[in-house]
């Protein structure tokens, strides 16, 4: 799980694909946090995306960094707790001009029976579940 957080920071942008009905939507997202041993994600609930994450938990998420690929599959869990929250907003301080851990809009989402697979062109594929 530490390989799939530091390919997502590294990566500086991964694609977070969700389901709305039979519609697949995929977006750009940049958070990922290990907090108590597990990976965090964060949105505002103002959005589709966690509108669609409320409605259908598993999800995608896709990276590419330096020839090698990273897809991450799972279910998203919400941690409605005040420290999860917090503990995302100080792991990344620029998201502090858009949210506060109380804000009634900020949450954060853990990843749980997540298969993740690194993928290149020239390595076989390793697979991480976690
Ligand atoms: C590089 C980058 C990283 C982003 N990271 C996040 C993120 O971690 N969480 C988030 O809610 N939005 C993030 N966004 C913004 C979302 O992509 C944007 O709000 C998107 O429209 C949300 O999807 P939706 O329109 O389906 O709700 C990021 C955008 C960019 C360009």
């Amino acid at each position: 799980m530490e390989r799939v957080a530091a390919f997502l920071k590294e990566a500086g942008a991964y694609y977070l694909a969700t389901a709305d009905g039979d519609q697949p939507r995929v977006r750009p997202f940049g958070t990922a946090h290990i907090f108590e041993g597990k990976l965090y994600i964060q949105t505002g609930k103002v959005k589709d995306v966690s509108k669609q994450i409320h409605a259908n938990p598993k999800v995608e998420i896709c990276a590419f960094k330096d020839g090698d690929w990273l897809r991450v599959a799972g279910t998203l869990v919400e941690d409605d707790r005040v420290e999860a929250r917090q503990s995302m907003l100080d792991a990344y301080p620029s998201l502090q001009n858009m949210y506060s851990a109380d804000d009634g809009n900020t949450e954060v989402f853990y990843l749980k029976d997540a298969t993740a697979t690194f993928s290149s062109f020239t390595k076989a594929p390793e697979v991480v579940t976690f």
